[in-house]
């Protein structure tokens, strides 16, 4: 086996090199190493970085066509990461998870994957024209957003379709919950189908064993990674792991990750991945152990609120939530009398204090490698106040929303991707097809995709869920007061 030092960041030392050796620059991007930047970015931002805004000069490699530094701080992430190969991404997880779908079947295939699966593998089926079979997610009662779809789903999918290109999984949800990989990927693989992991939320958990197991780790063939989310990387800079052994293709892989890679992928996220891979296989560990303190003080302050709960070891289950990440904090302020949206506003509102996600019932919050003891202090405080100056009685639980319809397809999704579409008013949509998805958060499903049928309990669903304050995302009317349909 090859040995690797992960001391080393070679991608990284070559882009200093070059920045270091004052060189003449008559390349991309044509701000001449900052000299051309706007000012005022300068001075938001400083002038170092701008050194290493470079193009495919000698000795820096080609992302597309790696056999230089990038191939070799490739190698050290797959190493650091358990994979068997590894791929940097310059348009985030979403392009992995494409790249994915590509290199999993053909047109026509299908591919089998939870219902509440991230957009970017939606967008993965128009490009591919592979058909999907949705499984339905498990919702957390109380929190009353989506988890794991149950192990007897997967089972029951992988024998009705048989001939399926693959499976996905989401490892883990937004909310940090994963459900059982480990069985799944024996009941994938089984089948003869690889399992292809969403872990755009997880690329921290092969690093403390306090940690869920990481995907591949748990048997996935492949795991999509934001390293920027949990990893210490830059906004969209991610990567796309296969296991070894993997039952895809390594170069169908690749050639897919490069037909949807830019021709321009930007050095400072490359080297922003060397580092974060150098700085997790040297003192991940550490750091993850350092954050677990500090996520689980925070978790122990914000529990000590009254109306307040948050989301622990003791929502368990062993099935569709069967481990959760205790570095994301989700906290129902629901109890309170205030919905997860209202608590959000109000905490950048008084506090100057953001968090990541809102829903109706819950606020949550990421922590990473950035976390720190004394802010996660004055979240609690701030919290704190904001249950007793605005809390008032908790709210009703939301209405049967968990209880979402599965609306028939028309026409394939990739067609309907293409067609012409045209607005109605959302009360009078019933009997036509839907040309875009839209989804109710909560519980975070797409109830409508392109090429669904708009049925009669679609459109009460949806109208209940507008009337009870839920949001939409997807389609081009966010208040969901018109749908665009199929001009068929
Ligand atoms: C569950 C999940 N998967 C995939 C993605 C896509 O990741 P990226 O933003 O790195 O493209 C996201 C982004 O938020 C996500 O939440």
């Amino acid at each position: 086996m090859k040995k690797y030092n992960q001391n080393e960041a070679p991608l990284l030392e070559a882009l200093s090199g070059y920045a270091r050796s004052a060189p003449g620059r008559f390349h991309v991007p044509g701000h001449g190493g900052g000299r051309g930047v706007p000012e005022d970015l300068l001075d938001l931002t400083g002038p170092g970085v701008y050194s290493i805004d470079v193009t495919e000069l000698p000795g820096l490699d080609d992302l597309n066509s790696p056999t230089g530094v990038i191939a070799r701080a490739q190698e050290l992430a797959a190493a650091a990461f358990g994979a068997g190969r590894s791929f940097f991404l310059a348009g985030g997880a979403t392009q992995g998870l494409q790249a994915l779908v590509l290199a999993s079947g053909r047109p026509g295939d299908r591919i089998i994957l939870p219902r509440n699966c991230h957009r970017s593998i939606i967008g993965g089926l128009v490009l591919s024209d592979i058909a999907p079979v949705f499984l339905r997610p498990a919702v957390v009662p109380g929190f009353n957003f989506t988890a794991g779809v149950p192990v007897k789903e997967y089972d029951l999918a992988v024998s009705e379709h048989p001939d399926a290109c693959g499976v996905f999984c989401i490892h883990p949800t937004y909310y940090g919950t994963v459900g059982n990989t480990g069985e799944i990927s024996r009941i994938v693989r089984a089948a003869g189908m690889p399992l292809l992991a969403d872990e755009a939320h997880g690329c921290h958990f092969g690093f403390h064993r306090a940690l869920p197991e990481g995907a591949l780790a748990a048997g996935a063939d492949a795991a999509a990674q934001s390293i920027h989310k949990t990893g210490g990387s830059l906004t969209q800079s991610s990567m796309l792991h296969l296991s070894r052994g993997s039952l895809l293709d390594p170069e169908r892989v690749s050639s897919a990750v490069r037909l949807i890679q830019t021709s321009s992928p930007s050095y400072i996220l490359l080297a922003s991945l060397d580092a974060a891979r150098r700085q997790l296989a040297r003192r991940g560990f550490d750091l993850m152990d350092r954050l677990l303190e500090v996520s689980g003080s925070l978790r122990d302050d914000l529990s000590q609120i009254p109306g307040i709960e948050v989301f622990g070891p003791e929502h368990i289950d062993g099935e569709d939530v069967f481990d959760f990440d205790p570095a994301r904090v989700v906290v129902k302020t629901s109890g309170t009398g205030l919905t997860g949206w209202q608590a959000a506003s109000w905490l950048a509102g008084n506090y100057g204090i953001y968090v990541e996600m809102a829903d109706r019932d819950n606020i949550v919050m990421v922590l990473g490698p950035g976390a720190a003891s004394g802010e996660c202090r004055e979240l609690a405080l701030a919290v704190r106040d904001l249950a007793r100056r605005e809390g008032g009685k908790p709210l009703p639980p939301s209405s049967g929303l968990g209880d979402f319809p599965d609306p028939a397809v028309v026409v394939g999704i990739r067609e309907a991707w293409f067609s012409s579409t045209r607005p109605v008013r959302t009360e009078q949509a019933a009997g036509l097809v839907s040309g875009e998805w839209v989804a109710v958060y909560p519980p975070g499903i797409p109830v409508l995709l392109p090429g669904e049928e708009v049925s009669r309990a679609v459109v009460n669903y949806l109208i209940e869920a507008r009337e009870s304050g839920a949001r939409f995302q997807g389609p081009a009317d966010p208040g969901l007061e018109y749908i665009r349909v199929m001009d068929i």
